[in-house]
């Protein structure tokens, strides 16, 4: 076959090089993108007077053949072409000869993979943020059937304080909630029209770039030529939104795996998200879970594969940048599938609520009992020494607080009164808190009505 520079070079290509650099087997993924800034570039030229009107027919009609010829069948777009913006060429001059011949006048392969690239992320974010929002669909449900139920809490993993099962759904659909944020701003970067950037100096016909840019629907152009062909940021940007996304479902992953699991049972993963033990008969095991958390390495290591290769780079385009595609696409791959399976797992889970409140009590109400005492005047410093010995009393005598006698309490202190068995309990400590973010049952129920209104308004978010 004759390549792109056949021109210059009076050998054919070596083909374990040629093989080594191309990327059509990769970035065929580029092919509807790269049909229509095509088409796009093709009415740029028309309006430059470079290609007259029926040329720029030609070439549209042509690229939609093209493009339906590879809807009706996927296998189409493949061959031995280095990349897919030399297919489409190929394509084009293969129908259309000298027509076809024209439509890469004033354009480089630099700008057009870039473009390719941002157009791409920007059909495909929304997806994948759309699948965030059906994550928090999944946790905003078990919130809202969990009601008041309990559970406890941890810190440094070990019991904390009461808290509402709803909180702590509540706890992951935040971060997802920023995910979904941090997704919509890397499709924002890479909202940027980068043709008319040349290969590197800018381009030398009159192409009306405010018009082209209306046309590929880009808010705006990109500000330096230089800096535009070989600026990923855009794609970096998006790595580290899918990276930080991944790292959330691998944390809510890994309460799931331990929460689920015999020690805890606070919930119960469905059989059939679950896996068996080829040996062990007794076994239920959290695979999906396990590989969501395994597979945020690799998310983290596209990132980071992408920020070493850009941190070398000297101004201009490098064939380095050809790595972007496959960690955009990996990254996407992984958390696609990852967001899947944790919205099945999620929305599967059962809740144990007698278990999960059982262990919600106990040792974890010392705070609220220096908080009574607190409130009937001692200082906290002091209350917190009080209820410390009466902790260390307890524990020895294997009790808890629960089975205090009033005598009891009022020798820890004069300032215990009657009511401080009823104002000992799990419901009562979560009831006593103050604070929008904190788990006080009107304030869970403030923040999922806050996050239903969300989910209801998804469509106009992306
Ligand atoms: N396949 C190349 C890439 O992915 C397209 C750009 C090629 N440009 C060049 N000057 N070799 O980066």
């Amino acid at each position: 076959m004759t390549h792109l520079w056949s021109g210059r070079f009076d050998t054919a290509p070596d083909a374990a090089a040629f093989e080594f650099g191309a990327s059509f087997r990769f970035d065929r993924r580029l092919f509807e993108d790269d049909v229509t800034g095509s088409a796009a570039w093709a009415r740029a030229l028309k309006g430059a007077g470079v290609l007259t009107a029926e040329e720029t027919r030609q070439i549209e009609e042509t690229l939609t053949a093209i493009l339906d010829a590879a809807r009706a069948n996927p296998a189409f777009v493949s061959g031995d072409d280095e990349d897919v913006h030399s297919f489409v060429e190929r394509q084009l001059v293969e129908r259309l000869g000298d027509a076809g011949r024209r439509l890469h006048t004033g354009r480089s392969r630099n700008e057009q993979v870039s473009l390719d690239l941002r157009l791409y992320l920007r059909r495909r974010i929304p997806l994948l943020q759309r699948a965030v929002a059906a994550v928090v669909e999944a946790l905003v449900l078990q919130a809202e059937s969990a009601g008041d139920a309990l559970m406890p809490s941890f810190t440094h993993f070990r019991p904390a304080q009461p808290v509402l099962v709803a909180h702590f759904f509540l706890s992951h659909v935040a971060p997802l909630r920023r995910d979904f944020v941090r997704l919509g701003g890397a499709r924002a970067e890479a909202d940027a029209l980068p043709l008319g950037s040349g290969a590197i100096a800018g381009t030398a016909y009159p192409i009306d770039v405010d018009t082209l840019a209306r046309d590929l629907g880009f808010s705006r152009i990109v500000e330096n030529s230089m800096d535009a062909s070989s600026d990923r940021d855009f794609a970096a940007t998006f790595l580290y939104a899918c990276a930080m996304t991944m790292v959330h479902l691998s944390r809510l992953a890994e309460d799931l795996i331990i929460l689920c699991g015999d020690e805890h049972k606070f919930f119960e993963l469905s059989d059939a998200l679950s896996t068996g033990s080829s040996m062990m008969p007794q076994k239920k095991n959290p695979d999906p879970l396990e590989l969501v958390r395994g597979k945020s390495g690799r998310a983290i290591g596209h990132l980071v594969a992408m920020l070493t290769t850009i941190k070398g780079l000297p101004t201009g385009y490098n064939k380095d940048l050809q790595e972007d595609k496959e960690a955009v696409f990996g990254a996407e791959d992984t958390l696609a599938g990852c967001l899947a399976v944790v919205r099945s797992v999620g929305g599967g889970l059962t809740l144990n609520r007698a278990r999960a409140a059982s262990a919600a009590s106990g040792m974890m109400l010392a705070t609220d009992v220096a908080d009574y005492l607190v409130g009937k005047g001692m200082p906290f410093r002091r209350a917190h020494e009080v209820v410390g010995a009466l902790v260390r009393k307890l524990i020895a005598e294997g009790r808890d607080f629960e089975t205090l006698s009033l005598d009891e309490w009022r020798a820890a202190s004069d300032l215990c009164e009657a009511d401080v068995i009823a104002r000992i309990t799990p419901a009562v400590s979560v009831q006593a808190k103050r604070t929008p973010q904190s788990t006080a049952p009107d304030a869970v129920r403030a923040r999922l009505a806050d996050v239903r209104q969300w989910l209801d308004g998804i469509d106009g978010l992306c």
